[in-house]
């Protein structure tokens, strides 16, 4: 496994046209990882790279002591401006996005690459397998580190682990409040070592309103309530993601690793939410 397992990772979607600057900011303050997205209708890859580029050249990072994620996205899920073309195979635009991913972040391979969705809501089709196989092809020649995959459910994540060679590293998915923080699916990612990263974490509420209990106990360990929630999803064993644009947001966010949350106060953040 990369040496660099992230707590927190840092999302730049919706970021224009911001995305560089906050990319270099987000790195100067201490996040080790990014996500991004060849997927032009919510990410600015290319500003993603610039970002990347500037903040490796200006500081004594290396490159191997970052995490940097992107995904494969189906042409149903872009805008027109496409990494690919759609008349050519699913195989093929999984290497046409991939070669302009690594064009974009301005390096030699990706850590973490995911398929964005399932093609469809209801199970794993042909065209899943036909991208996951390509996807499969580039980890086979050293451009890919892990693959994994974002907004799946349980059913869907345990045909996929069936069916595909290289099993998913990784699963990225909107963690709701309502549905125990995606309990079902992280039990199974659990269960085959498959590491759940959790976006959407803030929004968290119960009938349509942040449980009062977030804020008793954001008080009782003196911290955010979005301290505290982070704090909670990673004692939960997820990897949360972040994009905040607000730099005090960003320490804040970096500093929830001094501290913990007891036994008794975790008990009673899960029961509200089941
Ligand atoms: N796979 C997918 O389909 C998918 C979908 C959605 C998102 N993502 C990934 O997940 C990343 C994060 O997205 P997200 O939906 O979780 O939302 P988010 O971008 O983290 O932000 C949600 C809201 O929370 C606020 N916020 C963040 N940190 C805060 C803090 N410490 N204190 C107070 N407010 C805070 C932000 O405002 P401020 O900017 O003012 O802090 C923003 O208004 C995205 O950039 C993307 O990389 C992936």
């Amino acid at each position: 496994m990369n040496n660099i397992l992230p707590k927190f990772i840092y999302g730049t979607a919706w970021k224009d046209p911001e995305t560089k600057k906050l990319t270099l900011d987000a790195l100067q303050k201490g996040f080790r990882a990014i996500d991004t997205a060849n997927q032009r209708k919510y990410y600015n890859e290319s500003d993603v790279g610039t970002g990347l580029k500037e903040f490796l050249n200006s500081s004594l990072i290396k490159r191997d002591e970052l995490f940097i994620q992107t995904k494969f996205t189906y042409a149903h899920g872009q805008n027109d401006i496409k990494p690919y073309s759609e008349h050519d195979s699913l195989s093929r635009q999984v290497i046409d996005s991939f070669t302009s991913s690594l064009q974009h972040l301005n390096i030699e391979y990706i850590d973490s690459y995911l398929l964005h969705a399932p093609f469809s809501a209801g199970k794993i089709t042909d065209e899943d397998l036909e991208v996951w196989s390509s996807m499969e092809s580039l980890v086979r020649k050293g451009h890919i580190k892990y693959l994994g995959i974002s907004n799946i459910n349980s059913r869907q994540l345990s045909e996929l682990c069936k069916k595909v060679i290289i099993q998913p590293k990784f699963v990225q998915n909107f963690s709701l409040t309502y549905t125990a923080w995606d309990e079902d699916t992280r039990i199974l990612c659990k269960a085959k070592d498959i590491l759940y990263q959790g976006y959407g974490l803030l929004k968290a509420k119960i009938h349509g309103k942040p449980p009062l209990l977030f804020s008793d106990l954001a008080e009782k360990y003196g911290k955010t309530i979005p301290q505290l929630i982070y704090c909670f999803c990673q004692q939960l064993g997820m990897i949360c993601l972040t994009g905040t644009s607000n730099p005090i947001h960003m320490e804040q966010t970096l500093s929830v690793e001094d501290f913990k949350i007891d036994e008794v106060d975790m008990l009673k953040l899960t029961a509200i939410c089941r």
